[in-house]
């Protein structure tokens, strides 16, 4: 856990006086808030207005203002008055030891050295080289890996029945979890078995565990092994452009190796959960699956309609005030906590024009955050979560919901709210589409290999380099929870 400061992030001490937190405020957390958050965030909004000083658990002692606005939520990301910090070290009470130390939350926003938590030119200096690698990308090739992922998931979700019995599956464990994990893994220029074991280490990590710290220690060592190798050996991959395009910006081993890990974390737990609440509401709103079917509306379309209704990080943990300032009429000391309500914005009356036809086209949702901390990896991650969905429409047309709605239950409701399981039903088709055909026949370059970029001529990757691994056993792999 991490050492209590009595000073701030910039060496001096935390101001001796605190405004009072506010008498009245609300939980965001209970059976109420889990079962239908998007009434809660309304009759918040009802009760509070555009900003509801909130707690996350029953102690109390874990507060923060919720921004249930899109305006404000713009404001606080955008940070035009120069008031607040993505740096978490600035969180008065988590740096004082006020909150629960145990609290399954601490970890999604605990301080690392990374561009996440930095800010001005440290935070250029530290996403240069991962932005620079992604735009390397070819997505025509990257689409075909995430087909060829997908369509392997797909198929190992049949038993034995024969073609028109029903068979029932988790859509979460058996594909959402899995599919962005393994593209990420991929791109990133892992071999099989450092992909196996980051899969591992990345589950004992985020279950919270008595393993947990030392998988996080695991998936460091990973992630530098990774990078030293791309160094002295670089591919076609996302690790060796950002060692190339590391020249002006000099990350360290450590640095790199943090930003390859923020990639793959940050990465696929958003894509998860996208593509559950995709499939979710395609399977209980059947105008606008009738639409998709017929091809009236997209697969964006309906990804896009999702990040109106049931954003896949639904409350962004979060802000910190580096100055005294207000918010929503609140006088707000130095290290306290906003959360952005991203998954608030169907309660903000302004935005009750979008319906769910504008909702399939406008892209002024905040789902991806906005300003310099906005998501950098917007076509990847619509890329993942489209053909994964693209892919199971087309080998899974008869896809239903094997529970009602109503039974389905929520992990971390306040953060990203992703249903704890997914299971649906459907017949088997009487014969799938690329069932048993090789994995992949010919080389495939995810982005061009790298340039050499020092004097000394460095071999370009060959061909066999190139080529995408088979990684049967690793989609046949996965911890069952
Ligand atoms: C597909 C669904 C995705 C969604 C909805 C999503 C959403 C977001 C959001 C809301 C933020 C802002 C965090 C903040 O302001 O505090 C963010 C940041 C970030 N995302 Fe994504 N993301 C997705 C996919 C990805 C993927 C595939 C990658 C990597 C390949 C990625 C890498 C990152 C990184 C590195 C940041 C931190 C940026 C910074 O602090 O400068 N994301 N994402």
């Amino acid at each position: 856990m991490s050492t209590l400061a009595s000073t701030n992030p910039l060496g001096h001490p935390w101001p001796a006086t605190r405004t009072p937190w506010p008498t009245r405020s609300a939980p965001l957390y209970g059976p109420d808030f889990a079962r239908d958050p998007f009434s809660y965030y309304d009759s918040l909004r009802r009760t509070f207005g555009p900003v509801a000083p909130v707690t996350l658990e029953e102690t109390g002692a874990f507060r923060g203002y919720l921004v249930l606005d899109h305006g404000h939520q713009l404001d606080v990301l955008q940070n035009r008055r120069q008031v607040w910090t993505r740096d978490s070290r600035w969180y008065r009470d988590l740096a004082e030891g006020a909150l629960p130390p145990d609290h399954p939350i601490i970890p999604q926003f605990a301080y690392r050295r990374s561009r996440l938590y930095a800010e001005g030119t440290e935070h250029e200096r530290l996403s240069t080289p991962g932005i620079r690698a992604l735009a390397e990308l070819d997505l025509l090739r990257t689409r075909d890996l995430i087909e060829d992922l997908a369509e392997q998931l797909i198929s190992a979700l049949f038993t034995d029945e024969e073609p028109g019995e029903v068979n029932e599956a988790d859509i979460l464990h058996q594909y959402a979890l899995q599919l962005p994990l393994l593209v990420l893994m991929r791109l990133m220029g892992m071999d099989e078995s450092s992909a196996l074991a980051t899969g591992n280490a990345i589950h004992e990590m985020l279950s919270g565990g008595p393993g947990a710290a030392q998988a996080a220690a695991d998936l460091d060592a990973t992630m530098r092994a990774l990078v030293t190798e791309r160094q002295t050996n670089p591919g076609p991959d996302l690790v060796s452009w950002m060692h190339h395009h590391n020249q002006e910006s000099g990350l360290d081993l450590a640095e790199l190796s943090e930003d390859v890990w923020l990639q793959i974390v940050a990465g696929r737990g958003a894509s998860t959960t996208w593509i559950c609440n995709t499939v979710l509401e395609l399977l209980t709103n059947p105008d606008l699956n009738a639409d998709v079917v017929a091809a009236r509306c997209s697969m964006s379309e309906a990804m896009n309609h999702v990040m109106w209704i049931n954003a896949p990080i639904q409350n962004l943990i979060g802000r910190w005030a580096t100055q005294p300032t207000t918010l929503g009429g609140y006088d707000v000391n130095v290290g306290d906590l906003a959360i952005l309500s991203l998954g608030a914005i169907s309660a903000d009356p302004a935005m009750r024009g979008v319906d769910q036809y504008i909702s399939r086209t406008n892209k002024a949702h905040l789902a991806w955050g906005a300003g310099t901390h906005g998501c950098p990896a917007r076509d990847l991650g619509g890329l993942i979560v489209r053909t994964g969905l693209e892919v199971l429409w087309e080998r899974l047309p008869g896809m239903r919901l094997a529970v009602p709605k109503e039974a389905l239950t929520w992990d971390l409701p306040y953060v990203a709210r992703s249903p704890s399981s997914l299971p649906v039903i459907f017949p088997r088709p009487p014969a799938a589409p690329k069932d048993g055909q090789p994995w992949t026949t010919q080389p495939k370059f995810i982005s061009s290999p790298p340039r050499p970029i020092s004097t000394e001529p460095k071999e370009r990757p060959s061909e066999r380099q190139g080529r995408l691994p088979r990684w049967r056993s690793l989609v046949a792999w996965w911890p069952r929870r």
